[in-house]
């Protein structure tokens, strides 16, 4: 059973297992991440039935850029459909569409249709989607070390005032609240450069399901899950419970 004060307010998934999958079905790569948007669809409509306020969602990673390039291209080239098919619905769910990473080295039809799609949606209030595409948190901390090295160059700040809430200021991803829960389907325990910062206190939940495979009824049964936990934030358990 959900029970509606204890809901993440923030799931970051790792959508991992698309190659294998296809392989299990005997076709290719491709045909996995294919498969991979119907369960995209299926956690984005999940998310927002339960109330998440924000989801974000691994789409390619810095390091995916190093995948053969028919892969890239079919990924790129699913990315800009998906975007086109799917933006309608966003809106009548009132889904609002966001994106973090390293935009600009996306293809220029990647980047049309996804500022789009943005703009379209951006006065609803419901679930906060946000794509990371072209993203790794060290690309994000690096784009926050520059940021902030400038600064000082320029005495705009003090050396003195650099703190956690300063440097959380500079990172691309400012004003997303940390995640809550960050579910990796696939059955590979790592977290592959996703929002390294972000992640400190997160819960992490893996399921050896692969990414295609992956439903809303699956993120209920995280959640559940996630519920069940005892977060204490470095405290001890007495603390927690006063
Ligand atoms: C990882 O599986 C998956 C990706 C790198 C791409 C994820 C993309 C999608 C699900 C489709 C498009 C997304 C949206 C948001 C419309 P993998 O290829 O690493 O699988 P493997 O570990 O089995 O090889």
């Amino acid at each position: 059973m959900l029970t509606i004060n204890e809901l993440p307010k923030h799931i970051a998934i790792i959508m991992d297992g698309n190659g294998r999958w296809a392989e299990l079905h005997g076709n290719d790569r491709i045909y996995g991440h294919r498969e991979g948007v119907e369960a995209v669809r299926s956690v984005v409509e999940g998310a927002g039935e339960i109330g998440i306020q924000y989801l974000t969602l691994y789409a390619f990673s810095t390091e995916n850029w190093n995948r053969p390039k028919e892969e890239v291209d079919a990924l790129m080239g699913l990315l800009v459909q998906a975007i086109v098919a799917e933006t309608e619905n966003l809106h009548k769910n009132k889904v609002s569409l966001h994106a973090i990473g390293d935009i600009g080295s996306m293809p220029i039809e990647v980047q049309q249709k996804l500022a789009g799609a943005i703009a379209k949606t951006s006065e609803n209030k419901g679930l906060k989607l946000n794509l990371a595409l072209s993203y790794s948190g060290r690309w994000e901390i690096v784009e926050a070390a520059k940021k902030l090295a400038n600064e000082l160059k320029n005495n705009k700040i003090d050396k003195s005032s650099i703190n956690e809430e300063l440097i959380g200021k500079y990172l691309p991803t400012f004003g997303l609240p940390d995640p809550e829960l960050l579910i990796r389907t696939g059955g590979e325990f790592r977290v592959s450069n996703f929002l390294l910062w972000q992640i400190a206190y997160t819960e992490l939940y893996f399921t050896p399901k692969l990414w295609p495979d992956y439903r809303k009824e699956d993120l209920f049964e995280a959640v559940n899950d996630f519920q069940k936990r005892e977060r204490r934030f470095g405290k001890t358990s007495e603390q927690i419970r006063i």
